[in-house]
């Protein structure tokens, strides 16, 4: 029997140039650098050039993860872009990516919001179109430019998030019981008021005045966030140990959704794994939403975190809120 096992080939990351710390950010907004580390874990994040957008990301982690596959963009018939921020609401910023780095034009390209579950959602969906033996190659990108939509003047978000890029390349193999061996997604629907942006879609297209109140960025009550968090990352890792029946001393590593370091260490207390198996990396990068789970993953398997035959744990949440989590057997 040819078993079609999805692998990862080659991963990547980019993250822009500019360093914008908390003593920064306390010169403009009412903060202090002591209350962004101790209530979220944060230090510092990177922040885009005015000229530079999600997609541009995108390209340069993808460059990186294709040069650490040994591939190159013509074998690409996949493309998938967990983004939020695309480029523009038309057309999919997947295609912007495409064009950029030169795959070919029978390769299928799309965006995938699921915010911050994003890149999750994108793996385990490019792993069953591999899987179905129908794609050879796929790109799985998650970039986001989440400084074009925080309020930079309300200290109860902007702190917190930062813009990046993380990619994989996958690839079959006929090896049973490696690469993406399962994934759990979810979403609790009863809860899209807890993160949104409240006007700029169809339901209340953008006008001079929702753009005046700043309707047009991210609002969050962000205490109740955390507590479906760590609720919704607790229970997406467990259900994927039953089903493939591991147990949690099995993980070698676990690679979170980099949002707070606090819903982090109480996901690691419920799960009952120790904290120094979660790869975290958010005191440099703050929140990138569908960013962060690839870049934690490129710096993880760069960092020598990551041998073969161990089995990593992906795990996040987000926006909707969704969840999901995944298993990648190395
Ligand atoms: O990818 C999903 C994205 N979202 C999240 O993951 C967010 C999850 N939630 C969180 O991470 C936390 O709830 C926050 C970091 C957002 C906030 O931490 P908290 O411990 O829940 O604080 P809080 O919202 O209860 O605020 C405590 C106090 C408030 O003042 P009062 O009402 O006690 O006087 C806030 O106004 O801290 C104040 N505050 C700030 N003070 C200084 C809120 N933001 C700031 C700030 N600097 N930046």
């Amino acid at each position: 029997m040819v078993h079609n096992s999805c692998v990862i080939l080659g991963t990547g990351s980019y993250a822009p140039a500019r360093v914008v710390t908390n003593d920064e950010l306390a010169k403009t907004i009412d903060t202090s650098p002591e209350w962004i580390f101790t209530r979220s874990g944060i230090r510092e994040r990177h922040i885009t050039a005015p000229n530079e957008a999600t997609s541009d990301m995108a390209v340069e982690a993808a460059k990186a993860a294709l040069h650490d596959a040994k591939l190159a963009a013509a074998d690409i018939d996949l493309l998938i872009l967990a983004t939020l921020t695309p480029d523009l609401l038309l057309p999919a910023a997947a295609c912007q990516v495409q064009h950029k780095l030169g795959i070919p034009t029978h390769a299928a390209c799309f965006d995938l919001n699921a915010a911050c579950s994003g890149f999750i959602y994108a793996l385990d969906t490019a792993s069953a179109m591999i899987q179905s033996g129908r794609y050879k190659h796929a790109l799985v990108i998650g970039a986001e430019k989440l400084s074009a939509i925080v309020d930079w003047k309300d200290r109860t978000t902007c702190v917190l998030f930062g813009d990046g890029a993380g990619a994989v390349v996958l690839g079959r193999s006929t090896k049973a019981g490696v690469g993406v061996i399962g994934a759990k997604l979810g979403a609790y629907g009863d809860s899209t008021d807890l993160l949104y942006i409240p006007k700029g879609g169809s339901r209340h297209p953008a006008t001079a005045a929702s753009i005046a109140a700043g309707d047009h960025f991210m609002k969050m009550k962000g205490k109740e966030v955390f507590k479906l968090a760590v609720r919704a990352m607790d229970e997406a890792a467990r259900d994927i140990l039953e089903q493939h029946h591991l147990r949690a001393d099995q993980i070698t590593l676990v690679i979170p959704h980099q949002a707070n370091l606090r819903i982090i260490e109480a996901v690691a207390q419920y799960l009952e794994i120790p904290m120094d198996r979660f790869y975290v990396n958010l005191d440099r990068y703050g929140n990138t939403s569908s960013a962060s789970v690839p870049i934690a993953l490129d710096e993880a398997r760069k960092a020598g975190r990551i041998k073969h035959g161990d089995i990593t744990l992906l795990v996040a949440f987000g926006a909707g809120l969704t969840y999901g989590s995944a298993l990648i057997r190395w």
